[in-house]
């Protein structure tokens, strides 16, 4: 590799299914930059030993990091933005010249992409389903994005009330999070459950759709999610999966790197094609 090749990779277990090297590696054509992005499998244990290997080549420049190493790149970063210290997790390692930055950008991936699909977020009310990582990892973001009110909900209740209580902490007093014993009634529901993996629907009253709020699923399939396709069956028309979230915290990740901003659509457009 010539002096201004650079290395990357995403962390995981399992990896193979991974889009993140087709991702990374169109955003670094926009810029004529030569980047090999690679998958990098790490036993369950056996993160910091990956990373340190990893990381021991000087031409990397940084890395992704998916589950279930989110906790523990937290712990391998020297220091964290304010987005990972509130998610409390890491998906992007920024390699500085005395160690490492923990950033976290799953929250930018999902709130630019509500963006790009028109959903105005301010002031806004918003259910959450589910209190597992990806749940907690986008919290700090809609916060910042000033929702007025952000409901969680999970089959196990007290996951909910704890990462409300975590939230709390933290947030401004603009934005109030709660779990949801109540239904309330909503412009946005998330689904942050792993549910549509398995084509099945949270436990939760239909009666959140009341009020045709926008919906998305941070899962992704070649075709519409359990959720989305019950979503819609009830009148819902703005029904979105996860496919861009991932491409845009993918962007912000490579902007964190290269300090260059690549253009999303035509590698969401290429990934939503491959998915069919
Ligand atoms: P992730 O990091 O992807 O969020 P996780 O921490 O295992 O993964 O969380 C998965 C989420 O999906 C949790 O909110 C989980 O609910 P619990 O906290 O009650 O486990 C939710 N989930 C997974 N399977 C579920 C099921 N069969 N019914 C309801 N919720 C489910």
């Amino acid at each position: 590799m010539s002096h201004d090749s650079y290395l990357a990779c995403v962390f995981g277990n399992p990896i193979e299914q991974s889009k993140s090297p087709t991702i990374h590696s169109m955003f670094a054509e926009q810029f004529n930059i030569s980047l090999e992005y690679q998958k990098r499998f790490a036993e369950a244990d056996g993160f910091k030993q990956s990373a340190d290997e990893f990381f021991s080549n000087p031409q990397v420049i940084g890395a992704n990091i998916t589950m279930p190493f989110k906790d523990d790149a937290l712990q391998y970063a020297n220091t964290l933005s304010s987005q990972a210290q509130r998610a409390g997790a890491v998906n992007t390692l920024i390699r500085k010249e005395n160690g490492f930055i923990g950033d976290n950008t799953d929250g930018y991936g999902l709130v630019t992409d509500l963006m790009n699909n028109s959903i105005n977020l301010n002031d806004s009310t918003v259910l959450l389903i589910g209190a597992g990582g990806a749940a907690k990892g986008v919290v700090p973001a809609l916060v910042d994005a000033k929702v007025k009110r952000i409901d969680i909900y999970n089959r196990s209740a007290n996951k909910a009330v704890d990462l409300c209580e975590y939230t709390n902490k933290y947030s401004s007093n603009t934005t109030q999070v709660y779990d949801a014993r109540y239904v309330n009634t909503y412009d946005l529901i998330i689904n942050a459950t792993s549910l549509s993996l398995q084509h099945n629907l949270p436990d939760i009253s239909d009666d959140i759709f009341i009020t045709m709020p926008a919906v998305y699923d941070m899962v992704y399939l070649n075709k519409p999610t359990a959720f989305l396709a019950h979503a819609k069956s009830l009148g819902c028309n703005k029904c979105i999966d996860g496919l861009g979230m991932l491409v845009n915290q993918a962007a912000r990740s490579f902007e964190l790197w290269f300090h260059k901003t690549p253009d999303t659509a035509p590698v969401l457009e290429y990934l939503r094609a491959q998915l069919k």
